[in-house]
């Protein structure tokens, strides 16, 4: 099966854990599309989305499925999204796709997080996935030389192809800190979360994965935490 394949399948698995009549929180990335392509095919079943980032929200509504404003929406049953990696305690470091912020606050009000991976993002250690921080534009520097005293390599991240800095849906800057080996995600979070001018860190470790479903060769594996 081709990454795409496993992509798909772990999306049309996830399928099953939609409430009928509720809202349902979605994430962002290539694994999260084939989502948002499947939940399209039951539309009529819940009441809308919240999205965790603009990509997002459009390929919703170009499924015709409502966009809610968090702010509109007091609790989310099931929010579901993809990692850049998972650990076996369900640990995840996320942000590749830029939204981690917004993944960040729309799994905080999550009763459940499933994570739909490929099974490539199943790690002993999280790490070397570079980890990113999405910071205040003009503590880019400041935040970076700290994460270099924290043990790692960060970086700016910059627009495909060029050298201007990458502006996330929320004005930030993304820092993408290579080298970690993370061995305490909750520690590091903690560090990360203190470091003045973060807006926040793509370690989801605090309030990680409660189910995740991971494409294999053999089939969908569902793993719990
Ligand atoms: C976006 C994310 C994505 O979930 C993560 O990057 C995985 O993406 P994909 O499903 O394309 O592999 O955290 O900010």
């Amino acid at each position: 099966m081709t990454q795409d394949e496993l992509k798909q399948a772990v999306a049309r698995a996830a399928i099953d854990y939609v409430v009928d009549g509720e809202i349902i929180g979605v994430g962002t990335g290539s694994t999260a599309n084939f989502f948002i392509d499947e939940l399209g095919k039951i539309k009529d079943r819940i009441k809308g989305a919240v999205a965790s980032s603009e990509a997002t929200a459009a390929r919703l509504r170009g499924h015709g499925i409502e966009v809610l404003d968090l702010n509109d929406v007091e609790a989310i049953s099931v929010y579901v999204d993809g990692a850049d990696e998972i650990d076996a305690s369900g640990a995840m470091i996320k942000g590749g796709g830029a939204a981690l912020t917004r993944e960040k606050i729309v799994a905080s009000v999550s009763g459940k997080f499933v994570c739909i991976a490929d099974g490539s993002k199943l790690v002993q250690t999280l790490g070397k996935f570079p980890l990113p921080v999405e910071v205040i534009p003009m503590a880019a520097n400041a935040v970076s030389r700290k994460l270099t005293r924290l043990g790692g390599q960060p970086r700016l991240r910059t627009k495909a192809g060029g050298t201007d800095a990458f502006v996330t849906d929320n004005g930030g800057y993304i820092l993408d800190v290579a080298g970690l080996s993370i061995t305490d995600p909750v520690a590091l979070e903690t560090d990360i979360n203190q470091i003045v001018g973060v807006i926040a860190v793509g370690l989801f470790a605090q309030r990680g994965a409660n189910v995740c479903l991971l494409g294999t060769g053999d089939g969908v594996r569902t793993m719990t935490f």
